[in-house]
């Protein structure tokens, strides 16, 4: 499709797992786009290297490139990272964000920050848009003081809150969820693969929060009234032995090896039980239904599979 200049996107870590989905969209949807990476930007010649956390080349970049859109995908998302790394978290996650809503603010870019479901504490599923977030680990503390950062220096900015993604991924451990499919490759070692049968997660596959935020871009140029926080999630809730069931389907691979533990894990950072999202706001706009988990993992694990 032809880009239409009247619709340029800045995409914000375009390297990552939701970032690459993002971009690929609004390319399709004819978006002038742009997409950048930091340490991986060597990898793909396609995108623009900056570092977030370098207020001076951002405000720089955006100044020349005033992009109408800026989704900003970029963050340490890995909650035992963040417990490791909390200063360098709090800049990127928090200042990164506050700076960046501030350059989109002055070229007049409307700004989607993209959130989690892990703002919530998980122990009063479902959660509507204007629920009260309540972290309980440094991760979702620092997305919340994220979301509170954008929106304290840019009123329109708009939240979009997510919960665990998949998608193609460079490696099975890119994703929380087609990391569980190593077990099922590696088979039986002689020590059984203990599986979480405890929290209660929505997959969610990036092609579909890449449309909704398509969705949202689109709707706020043609005039719409886009604001606040909005919800997208998955439909199917799965406990990581439940996904890793579907997958042993899916690709007929035996998992006599793999035993379920329905007790709450004890080790890492703590995880919310069950943040189910509630996504009526973005149902009201149209968004088309999510892929099943057994479609969207089909096709992502695919490749994997062949080369086992
Ligand atoms: N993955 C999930 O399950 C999940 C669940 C809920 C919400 N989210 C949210 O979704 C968003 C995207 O997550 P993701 O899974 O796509 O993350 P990801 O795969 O870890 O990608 C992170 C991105 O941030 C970029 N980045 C890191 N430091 C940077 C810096 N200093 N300057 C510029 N860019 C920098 C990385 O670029 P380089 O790699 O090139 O350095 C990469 O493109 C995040 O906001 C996350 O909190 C993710």
């Amino acid at each position: 499709m032809a880009t239409n200049s009247s619709k340029r996107v800045l995409i914000t870590g375009a390297s990552g797992l939701l970032g690459r989905a993002v971009l690929e969209a609004f390319i399709a949807a004819g978006w002038h786009s742009t997409g950048l990476a930091f340490s991986r930007a060597d990898r793909h010649p396609n995108l623009v290297k900056a570092d977030l956390c370098d207020p001076v080349a951002m405000e720089k970049l955006i100044d020349d490139l005033k992009p109408n859109v800026i989704v900003h995908c970029a963050a340490e998302r890995s909650p035992d990272a963040v417990d490791q790394k909390p200063a360098e978290t709090f800049q990127l996650n928090v200042q990164s964000t506050q700076h960046l809503s501030q350059c989109a603010k002055n070229v007049g870019a409307f700004l989607l920050y993209i959130s989690t479901d892990y703002v919530f504490d998980g122990n009063a599923p479902p959660y509507t848009e204007d629920a009260t977030p309540h972290p309980i680990n440094k991760y979702g503390e620092s997305k919340l003081a994220g979301e509170e950062a954008a929106v304290s220096v840019y009123p329109d900015a708009v939240i979009l809150r997510v919960p665990v993604l998949y998608g193609p991924v460079e490696k099975l451990s890119e994703s929380a969820v087609t990391v569980l499919f190593e077990k099922l490759l590696e088979g039986p070692t002689g020590k059984p693969a203990v599986m979480s049968h405890y929290e209660r997660r929505y997959p969610t596959h990036v092609a579909d929060i890449a449309k909704a935020l398509v969705l949202l871009a689109t709707l706020k140029l043609q005039g719409e009234e886009i604001r606040g926080v909005y919800h997208w999630s998955g439909k199917d809730c799965l406990t990581k032995y439940e996904m890793v069931q579907h997958m042993s389907k899916i690709f007929g691979l035996p998992m006599d090896h793999v035993v379920a533990d329905a007790t709450k894990p004890t080790s890492g950072a703590a995880r919310p039980y069950d943040a189910a999202l509630s996504c009526s706001r973005l149902e009201k706009l149209g968004a088309p239904t999510p892929m099943s988990f057994a479609d969207g993992i089909s096709s992502v694990l695919s490749p994997f599979a062949r080369k086992a």
